[in-house]
């Protein structure tokens, strides 16, 4: 059984990136969901940013075929650089290295994509034995809601794991995995997570708790995924084996806690949550949000008119 440690610093994110993206299909034919643009960044380097900003400076992506993009992306781009420096292009130039310098990145490939639990499996090496977080690819969480570095900390005082809680509609909850929760004494925006399901019906369903894409993990996890049969969908889910570590004690990598997140969050791997990121984004932006804003304003307008 690994060995765990709970007051042990989490240096490491996880960041799987190696799913089919089918509900993207064509536009994710050649091209990985994650490097979908949300405005003028792709998915992928909001979620890189993020884990940065929480201190996070190792980043391990997960990825599958089509993995080039990806790789480039956080790569120096000679070429492009030594082109935009030759025309004293300062501002896109800052703009093209930015990605090249947020963290140490290093790449696995995940084989078949056989769900998100396997992906987190192939991430036991780099990890060592330490507490790690993850972050998924197609997650979307506000900068200005920090949630990570609150995970962290809660990690840190309590040990075990941490998932990522939002309350949704209960119509919604049959799209997520769903928790079962009591409170533990930690602060309001904590509890302990005594159940979890992955994608209930409603009227199954324990709670409205969400579990969102980020998670603090005792190494543990691994031991347990190992064990993990495929779930729903026939994919080895990392609800399941979260579910094995909730019922755990400290002794042995458990137990589970939750932060429940009241910011705000997008999910750029479904269609409309990408969109409603895209404006509400452009939206926010200095240097287009203006402009974008009358022009919306006068869309919406005219399409109430029709
Ligand atoms: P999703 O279930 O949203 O991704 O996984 P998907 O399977 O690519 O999406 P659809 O339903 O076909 O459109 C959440 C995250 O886990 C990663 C995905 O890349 C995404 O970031 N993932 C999923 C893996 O890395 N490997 C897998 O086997 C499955």
């Amino acid at each position: 059984m690994t060995k765990t440690h709970p007051r042990m610093t989490v240096t490491k994110a996880v960041v799987p990136a190696a799913g089919l993206g089918t509900r993207f299909l064509p536009a994710t034919k050649a091209t990985p969901k994650e490097m979908l643009p949300v405005v003028d960044k792709p998915a992928i380097q909001y979620v890189v940013e993020e884990a940065a900003a929480a201190g996070l400076s190792d980043i391990l992506m997960v990825t599958g075929r089509n993995k080039r993009a990806l790789e480039d992306h956080f790569d120096r781009a000679y070429e492009l650089e030594e082109l935009l420096a030759r025309k004293g292009d300062r501002d896109k130039l800052r703009r093209v290295q930015e990605s090249a310098r947020l963290a140490n990145m290093h790449y696995v490939r995940q084989g078949d994509p056989k769900g998100l639990g396997h992906a987190v499996a192939v991430a036991e090496q780099h990890v060592a034995g330490q507490p790690f977080a993850v972050l998924l690819g197609d997650d979307l969480i506000d900068p200005r809601d920090p949630l990570l570095s609150r995970m962290i900390e809660v990690q840190q005082e309590l040990g075990g794991s941490v998932i990522a809680l939002m309350e949704v509609d209960p119509s919604q909850i049959h799209l997520y995995g769903c928790a079962a929760v009591k409170p533990n004494g930690f602060g309001e925006d904590v509890v302990r997570v005594t159940d979890l399901v992955e994608k209930p019906d409603t009227a199954d369903a324990p709670s409205n708790y969400a579990v969102i894409g980020r998670y603090i993990l005792d190494p543990a996890i691994f031991d347990v995924l190992r064990e993990t049969k495929p779930g729903r969908g026939g994919e080895i889910q990392l609800t399941d084996a979260l579910r094995g570590l909730a019922v755990r004690d400290a002794s042995t990598g458990g137990p589970v806690h939750g932060v429940i997140f009241k910011g705000r969050r997008y999910d750029t791997g479904d269609r409309a949550d990408y969109l409603r990121a895209i404006v509400r984004l452009a939206c926010e932006r200095e240097d287009l949000g203006p402009e974008f804003r009358s022009w919306l304003r006068d869309f919406v307008a005219t399409e109430m008119q029709s």
